[in-house]
Protein backbone atom coordinates (compact mmCIF):
# COMPACT_ATOMS: atom_id res chain seq x y z
CA UNK A 1 0.00 0.00 0.00
CA UNK A 2 1.17 3.69 -0.53
CA UNK A 3 2.23 5.45 2.07
CA UNK A 4 0.53 8.44 0.82
CA UNK A 5 -1.64 9.16 -1.85
CA UNK A 6 -3.16 12.66 -2.96
CA UNK A 7 -6.07 12.38 -5.78
CA UNK A 8 -7.26 15.03 -7.63
CA UNK A 9 -7.12 17.68 -4.80
CA UNK A 10 -8.10 21.18 -5.54
CA UNK A 11 -7.30 24.29 -2.96
CA UNK A 12 -8.17 27.74 -3.89
CA UNK A 13 -6.39 30.48 -2.34
CA UNK A 14 -7.96 33.63 -3.47
CA UNK A 15 -6.32 34.31 -6.57
CA UNK A 16 -4.07 30.98 -6.65
CA UNK A 17 -5.63 27.43 -7.72
CA UNK A 18 -4.24 24.00 -6.58
CA UNK A 19 -5.74 21.95 -9.62
CA UNK A 20 -6.26 18.42 -9.65
CA UNK A 21 -3.21 17.31 -8.32
CA UNK A 22 -2.75 13.33 -7.74
CA UNK A 23 0.61 12.05 -6.73
CA UNK A 24 1.32 8.78 -4.88
CA UNK A 25 4.36 8.58 -2.59
CA UNK A 26 5.44 4.89 -1.65
CA UNK A 27 7.54 4.23 1.84
CA UNK A 28 11.27 5.01 1.84
CA UNK A 29 10.58 7.39 -1.04
CA UNK A 30 12.41 10.56 -1.50
CA UNK A 31 9.92 13.03 -3.44
CA UNK A 32 11.68 16.39 -4.52
CA UNK A 33 9.04 19.29 -5.80
CA UNK A 34 10.50 21.41 -8.62
CA UNK A 35 8.62 24.11 -10.31
CA UNK A 36 8.95 28.05 -10.87
CA UNK A 37 8.27 30.21 -8.27
CA UNK A 38 5.06 31.10 -7.65
CA UNK A 39 4.08 27.37 -8.72
CA UNK A 40 2.42 26.14 -5.55
CA UNK A 41 5.43 23.95 -4.09
CA UNK A 42 4.74 25.14 -0.76
CA UNK A 43 1.33 25.49 -0.96
CA UNK A 44 1.12 21.77 -2.02
CA UNK A 45 2.99 21.12 1.13
CA UNK A 46 0.82 23.09 3.56
CA UNK A 47 -2.27 21.15 2.01
CA UNK A 48 -0.64 17.76 2.61
CA UNK A 49 0.00 19.27 6.30
CA UNK A 50 -3.25 20.10 6.60
CA UNK A 51 -3.04 24.00 6.75
CA UNK A 52 -5.69 24.71 4.22
CA UNK A 53 -9.42 23.85 3.48
CA UNK A 54 -9.82 21.68 0.01
CA UNK A 55 -11.94 22.20 -2.56
CA UNK A 56 -12.32 18.57 -3.90
CA UNK A 57 -10.13 15.52 -3.99
CA UNK A 58 -8.55 13.52 -1.10
CA UNK A 59 -6.05 12.82 0.68
CA UNK A 60 -4.96 9.58 2.03
CA UNK A 61 -1.95 8.25 4.56
CA UNK A 62 -1.30 4.67 5.64
CA UNK A 63 -4.49 4.47 3.65
CA UNK A 64 -6.66 6.09 6.37
CA UNK A 65 -8.51 9.60 5.01
CA UNK A 66 -6.62 12.47 6.16
CA UNK A 67 -8.38 14.91 3.91
CA UNK A 68 -10.28 17.12 7.15
CA UNK A 69 -8.34 16.34 9.85
CA UNK A 70 -6.35 18.71 11.72
CA UNK A 71 -2.82 19.23 11.09
CA UNK A 72 -1.70 18.10 14.46
CA UNK A 73 -3.87 14.68 14.02
CA UNK A 74 -2.11 13.78 10.71
CA UNK A 75 1.18 12.48 12.21
CA UNK A 76 2.77 14.98 9.54
CA UNK A 77 6.04 17.07 9.99
CA UNK A 78 7.32 19.62 8.30
CA UNK A 79 10.69 21.82 8.28
CA UNK A 80 10.92 25.26 7.21
CA UNK A 81 13.59 27.42 4.92
CA UNK A 82 13.62 28.94 8.45
CA UNK A 83 14.04 26.86 10.92
CA UNK A 84 10.91 28.53 13.40
CA UNK A 85 12.73 27.30 16.23
CA UNK A 86 11.66 28.92 19.29
CA UNK A 87 14.43 31.29 20.70
CA UNK A 88 13.63 30.94 24.03
CA UNK A 89 14.59 27.10 24.64
CA UNK A 90 17.43 25.14 24.30
CA UNK A 91 18.46 22.77 21.64
CA UNK A 92 17.57 19.85 24.38
CA UNK A 93 13.96 21.15 24.87
CA UNK A 94 13.67 22.83 21.23
CA UNK A 95 13.72 19.35 20.06
CA UNK A 96 11.84 17.17 23.20
CA UNK A 97 8.44 20.58 22.39
CA UNK A 98 6.52 17.95 20.66
CA UNK A 99 7.36 14.65 22.20
CA UNK A 100 6.52 16.40 25.55
CA UNK A 101 2.57 16.33 23.86
CA UNK A 102 3.12 12.56 23.34
CA UNK A 103 4.40 11.47 26.81
CA UNK A 104 5.39 12.49 30.28
CA UNK A 105 8.00 9.87 30.45
CA UNK A 106 11.56 11.66 31.27
CA UNK A 107 13.30 8.53 30.58
CA UNK A 108 11.80 8.45 27.04
CA UNK A 109 11.97 11.72 26.07
CA UNK A 110 15.67 11.36 26.70
CA UNK A 111 15.96 8.41 25.13
CA UNK A 112 14.34 9.66 22.36
CA UNK A 113 15.72 13.07 21.73
CA UNK A 114 19.30 12.04 22.48
CA UNK A 115 19.13 8.87 19.41
CA UNK A 116 18.13 11.18 17.14
CA UNK A 117 20.48 13.87 17.54
CA UNK A 118 23.34 11.67 17.59
CA UNK A 119 21.93 10.65 14.18
CA UNK A 120 22.09 14.69 13.39
CA UNK A 121 25.48 15.00 14.97
CA UNK A 122 23.97 17.72 17.75
CA UNK A 123 24.05 15.74 21.17
CA UNK A 124 27.05 17.63 22.02
CA UNK A 125 24.99 21.63 21.98
CA UNK A 126 21.96 20.07 24.28
CA UNK A 127 22.46 23.02 26.53
CA UNK A 128 23.00 25.55 23.65
CA UNK A 129 20.44 28.58 23.29
CA UNK A 130 19.00 28.12 19.61
CA UNK A 131 20.29 32.27 19.07
CA UNK A 132 23.86 30.72 19.57
CA UNK A 133 23.58 27.93 16.73
CA UNK A 134 25.39 28.35 13.32
CA UNK A 135 22.68 27.89 10.01
CA UNK A 136 23.59 24.52 9.58
CA UNK A 137 23.27 23.55 13.69
CA UNK A 138 19.76 25.65 13.27
CA UNK A 139 18.25 23.49 10.63
CA UNK A 140 19.50 19.72 12.36
CA UNK A 141 17.59 20.94 15.64
CA UNK A 142 14.67 21.45 13.78
CA UNK A 143 14.89 18.29 11.72
CA UNK A 144 15.26 16.74 14.76
CA UNK A 145 12.21 18.25 16.47
CA UNK A 146 10.56 17.04 13.23
CA UNK A 147 11.70 13.35 13.14
CA UNK A 148 11.17 12.84 17.07
CA UNK A 149 7.29 12.45 17.14
CA UNK A 150 8.05 9.89 14.60
CA UNK A 151 5.77 11.22 11.82
CA UNK A 152 4.67 9.08 9.23
CA UNK A 153 5.77 11.81 6.84
CA UNK A 154 8.53 14.10 6.85
CA UNK A 155 7.37 17.40 4.65
CA UNK A 156 10.33 19.97 3.93
CA UNK A 157 10.06 23.53 2.21
CA UNK A 158 13.55 24.56 1.14
CA UNK A 159 15.41 23.00 3.52
CA UNK A 160 18.57 23.57 3.26
CA UNK A 161 18.39 27.40 1.36
CA UNK A 162 19.15 29.47 3.42
CA UNK A 163 22.53 28.01 4.38
CA UNK A 164 25.90 28.56 2.17
CA UNK A 165 27.20 26.13 0.07
CA UNK A 166 29.55 24.48 2.07
CA UNK A 167 26.91 24.15 5.07
CA UNK A 168 24.07 22.96 2.26
CA UNK A 169 26.96 20.14 1.23
CA UNK A 170 27.31 19.01 4.63
CA UNK A 171 23.88 18.96 5.75
CA UNK A 172 22.81 17.15 2.93
CA UNK A 173 24.92 14.03 3.24
CA UNK A 174 23.79 14.02 6.78
CA UNK A 175 20.55 14.36 6.18
CA UNK A 176 20.60 11.79 3.82
CA UNK A 177 22.45 8.95 6.16
CA UNK A 178 19.86 9.93 9.31
CA UNK A 179 16.62 10.35 7.16
CA UNK A 180 17.23 6.57 5.44
CA UNK A 181 18.01 5.02 8.62
CA UNK A 182 14.56 6.72 9.73
CA UNK A 183 12.64 5.90 6.54
CA UNK A 184 14.20 2.08 7.11
CA UNK A 185 13.37 1.71 10.65
CA UNK A 186 10.10 3.43 10.69
CA UNK A 187 8.61 2.84 6.99
CA UNK A 188 8.20 6.38 6.00
CA UNK A 189 9.02 9.01 3.45
CA UNK A 190 10.26 12.32 2.55
CA UNK A 191 8.93 15.20 0.48
CA UNK A 192 11.20 17.93 0.03
CA UNK A 193 10.79 21.19 -2.14
CA UNK A 194 13.64 23.10 -3.23
CA UNK A 195 14.95 24.58 -6.38
CA UNK A 196 18.54 23.60 -6.19
CA UNK A 197 19.03 20.62 -8.38
CA UNK A 198 21.97 19.16 -6.58
CA UNK A 199 19.54 18.54 -3.89
CA UNK A 200 17.10 16.23 -6.08
CA UNK A 201 20.74 14.59 -7.55
CA UNK A 202 21.98 13.83 -4.24
CA UNK A 203 18.52 12.84 -2.48
CA UNK A 204 15.59 11.87 -3.73
CA UNK A 205 14.60 9.03 -5.97
CA UNK A 206 10.98 11.10 -7.60
CA UNK A 207 10.58 13.98 -8.76
CA UNK A 208 7.27 15.69 -9.31
CA UNK A 209 7.41 19.36 -11.54
CA UNK A 210 4.86 21.86 -10.83
CA UNK A 211 3.86 24.91 -12.62
CA UNK A 212 0.72 27.14 -12.17
CA UNK A 213 -0.74 25.40 -9.36
CA UNK A 214 -1.24 22.05 -11.48
CA UNK A 215 1.24 19.02 -11.45
CA UNK A 216 3.17 18.54 -15.12
CA UNK A 217 5.20 15.68 -14.83
CA UNK A 218 5.66 12.76 -12.20
CA UNK A 219 8.67 10.43 -12.56
CA UNK A 220 12.63 9.73 -11.40
CA UNK A 221 15.14 11.65 -11.08
CA UNK A 222 16.14 10.29 -14.77
CA UNK A 223 12.67 10.65 -15.84
CA UNK A 224 12.75 14.36 -15.82
CA UNK A 225 16.40 15.21 -16.00
CA UNK A 226 16.75 13.28 -19.40
CA UNK A 227 13.20 12.82 -20.86
CA UNK A 228 11.11 15.40 -20.19
CA UNK A 229 7.75 15.04 -21.59
CA UNK A 230 6.85 18.67 -22.90
CA UNK A 231 9.22 21.72 -23.28
CA UNK A 232 8.14 23.93 -20.33
CA UNK A 233 9.86 20.48 -18.28
CA UNK A 234 13.13 20.33 -20.61
CA UNK A 235 13.41 24.46 -20.21
CA UNK A 236 12.71 24.08 -16.25
CA UNK A 237 15.50 21.77 -15.85
CA UNK A 238 17.97 22.48 -18.80
CA UNK A 239 18.43 19.92 -20.48
CA UNK A 240 20.25 20.23 -23.79
CA UNK A 241 18.14 18.33 -26.62
CA UNK A 242 20.03 18.15 -30.05
CA UNK A 243 19.09 16.27 -32.87
CA UNK A 244 20.99 14.34 -35.80
CA UNK A 245 21.97 11.35 -37.28
CA UNK A 246 23.60 8.40 -36.54
CA UNK A 247 26.68 7.57 -38.38
CA UNK A 248 27.32 4.43 -36.88
CA UNK A 249 27.50 2.10 -33.71
CA UNK A 250 29.88 -0.38 -32.65
CA UNK A 251 31.08 -0.01 -29.44
CA UNK A 252 29.96 3.51 -29.27
CA UNK A 253 27.89 5.43 -31.60
CA UNK A 254 28.76 8.61 -33.24
CA UNK A 255 25.35 11.06 -34.28
CA UNK A 256 26.42 13.97 -36.88
CA UNK A 257 24.56 17.11 -35.32
CA UNK A 258 24.81 20.02 -37.33
CA UNK A 259 28.78 20.67 -37.79
CA UNK A 260 29.84 18.42 -35.05
CA UNK A 261 29.88 14.37 -34.33
CA UNK A 262 28.29 13.53 -30.71
CA UNK A 263 29.64 10.21 -29.57
CA UNK A 264 27.66 8.02 -27.23
CA UNK A 265 27.27 4.52 -25.39
CA UNK A 266 23.61 4.48 -26.45
CA UNK A 267 23.02 2.18 -29.25
CA UNK A 268 20.79 3.48 -32.43
CA UNK A 269 20.76 2.11 -36.04
CA UNK A 270 23.15 3.88 -37.87
CA UNK A 271 21.07 6.01 -40.75
CA UNK A 272 18.36 7.21 -38.53
CA UNK A 273 17.61 10.56 -36.80
CA UNK A 274 17.66 10.89 -33.21
CA UNK A 275 17.22 12.47 -30.41
CA UNK A 276 20.35 13.23 -28.01
CA UNK A 277 19.94 14.32 -23.95
CA UNK A 278 22.78 16.10 -22.63
CA UNK A 279 22.88 17.10 -18.85
CA UNK A 280 24.43 20.12 -18.35
CA UNK A 281 26.34 19.42 -15.59
CA UNK A 282 27.94 16.74 -17.43
CA UNK A 283 29.26 19.57 -19.53
CA UNK A 284 33.05 20.41 -18.30
CA UNK A 285 34.47 23.25 -18.90
CA UNK A 286 38.39 23.84 -19.38
CA UNK A 287 40.33 26.89 -21.13
CA UNK A 288 43.13 24.45 -22.62
CA UNK A 289 42.78 21.21 -23.27
CA UNK A 290 44.56 18.55 -21.33
CA UNK A 291 44.42 14.75 -20.73
CA UNK A 292 40.55 13.78 -20.71
CA UNK A 293 38.83 10.46 -20.64
CA UNK A 294 35.80 12.40 -22.16
CA UNK A 295 35.31 10.56 -26.01
CA UNK A 296 33.36 14.31 -26.57
CA UNK A 297 35.47 17.28 -26.64
CA UNK A 298 34.87 20.30 -28.70
CA UNK A 299 35.29 23.76 -29.09
CA UNK A 300 33.03 26.24 -27.46
CA UNK A 301 32.52 30.34 -27.28
CA UNK A 302 29.89 31.84 -24.08
CA UNK A 303 27.18 33.31 -25.41
CA UNK A 304 25.60 33.95 -22.38
CA UNK A 305 26.12 33.92 -18.49
CA UNK A 306 23.14 33.88 -16.23
CA UNK A 307 22.78 33.20 -12.28
CA UNK A 308 20.14 30.42 -11.42
CA UNK A 309 19.58 29.79 -7.68
CA UNK A 310 23.52 29.43 -6.51
CA UNK A 311 25.17 28.65 -10.11
CA UNK A 312 26.16 30.41 -13.51
CA UNK A 313 23.90 28.54 -16.34
CA UNK A 314 26.21 29.43 -19.51
CA UNK A 315 24.45 29.06 -23.03
CA UNK A 316 27.65 27.85 -25.38
CA UNK A 317 27.82 27.88 -29.19
CA UNK A 318 29.80 24.63 -30.32
CA UNK A 319 30.03 25.34 -33.71
CA UNK A 320 26.70 26.15 -34.24
CA UNK A 321 25.17 24.23 -31.91
CA UNK A 322 23.56 25.83 -28.55
CA UNK A 323 24.26 24.36 -25.41
CA UNK A 324 23.74 25.12 -22.07
CA UNK A 325 26.54 24.37 -19.21
CA UNK A 326 26.03 24.71 -15.53
CA UNK A 327 29.60 26.42 -13.25
CA UNK A 328 29.98 27.47 -9.73
CA UNK A 329 30.95 31.41 -9.74
CA UNK A 330 34.19 29.79 -8.56
CA UNK A 331 34.76 27.78 -11.14
CA UNK A 332 34.00 30.38 -13.70
CA UNK A 333 36.45 32.87 -12.11
CA UNK A 334 39.03 30.40 -11.47
CA UNK A 335 38.52 29.48 -15.82
CA UNK A 336 38.20 33.70 -16.74
CA UNK A 337 34.73 32.91 -17.68
CA UNK A 338 32.77 36.05 -19.69
CA UNK A 339 30.70 36.26 -22.62
CA UNK A 340 32.84 35.65 -25.81
CA UNK A 341 35.34 33.60 -23.98
CA UNK A 342 36.23 30.78 -26.26
CA UNK A 343 37.05 27.26 -24.46
CA UNK A 344 36.81 23.84 -24.58
CA UNK A 345 33.75 21.60 -23.71
CA UNK A 346 34.44 17.82 -22.35
CA UNK A 347 31.48 15.62 -22.01
CA UNK A 348 31.50 11.33 -21.69
CA UNK A 349 29.73 9.58 -24.32
CA UNK A 350 28.06 7.55 -21.38
CA UNK A 351 26.73 10.66 -20.21
CA UNK A 352 24.42 11.05 -23.55
CA UNK A 353 21.32 9.40 -24.17
CA UNK A 354 19.68 8.62 -26.99
CA UNK A 355 15.79 9.13 -25.83
CA UNK A 356 13.90 9.32 -28.99
N1 LIG B 1 -2.47 31.94 2.06
C1 LIG B 1 -2.48 32.35 0.79
N2 LIG B 1 -3.51 33.06 0.31
C2 LIG B 1 -3.56 33.46 -0.97
N3 LIG B 1 -2.60 33.20 -1.87
C3 LIG B 1 -1.55 32.50 -1.46
C4 LIG B 1 -1.42 32.02 -0.10
N4 LIG B 1 -0.27 31.35 0.00
C5 LIG B 1 0.30 31.40 -1.22
N5 LIG B 1 -0.47 32.08 -2.09
C6 LIG B 1 -0.18 32.30 -3.51
O1 LIG B 1 -0.14 31.05 -4.14
C7 LIG B 1 0.85 31.03 -5.15
C8 LIG B 1 1.78 29.85 -4.95
O2 LIG B 1 2.56 30.08 -3.80
P1 LIG B 1 3.64 29.07 -3.26
O3 LIG B 1 4.17 29.70 -2.02
O4 LIG B 1 3.07 27.70 -3.12
O5 LIG B 1 4.71 29.08 -4.41
P2 LIG B 1 6.09 28.26 -4.45
O6 LIG B 1 6.04 27.36 -5.63
O7 LIG B 1 6.34 27.65 -3.12
O8 LIG B 1 7.10 29.44 -4.76
P3 LIG B 1 8.59 29.68 -4.19
O9 LIG B 1 9.46 28.84 -5.04
O10 LIG B 1 8.81 31.14 -4.42
O11 LIG B 1 8.61 29.33 -2.75
C9 LIG B 1 1.53 32.38 -5.09
O12 LIG B 1 1.02 33.18 -6.12
C10 LIG B 1 1.17 32.90 -3.75
O13 LIG B 1 1.14 34.31 -3.75
MG1 LIG C 1 7.70 28.06 -1.63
Amino acid sequence: MALLEVKNLSIDLGEFHLRNISLTVEKKDYLAVIGPTGSGKSVLLEAIAGFYPTKAGRIILDGRDITTLPPEKRGISIVYQDFMLFPHLNVFDNIAFGLRKITSSKVEIEREVKTIAEKLHIDHIFHRKVSTLSGGEKQRVAIARALVVRPRILLMDEPFSALDEKTRENLRAIVKKAVREYDTIHDTAVVHVTHDFEDVFALANKVVVMNAGKVVQIGTVEDIFCKPTSDFVADFVGTNFVRGKVLESSDITAVRVGNVVIYTTDVAKPGIEVTLSIRPEAIILARELGESSAQNILPARVMKIRKRGHLLWLILDVDGLMLRAVITPNAAELLGIKEGVKLYTMFKASNVRVVG
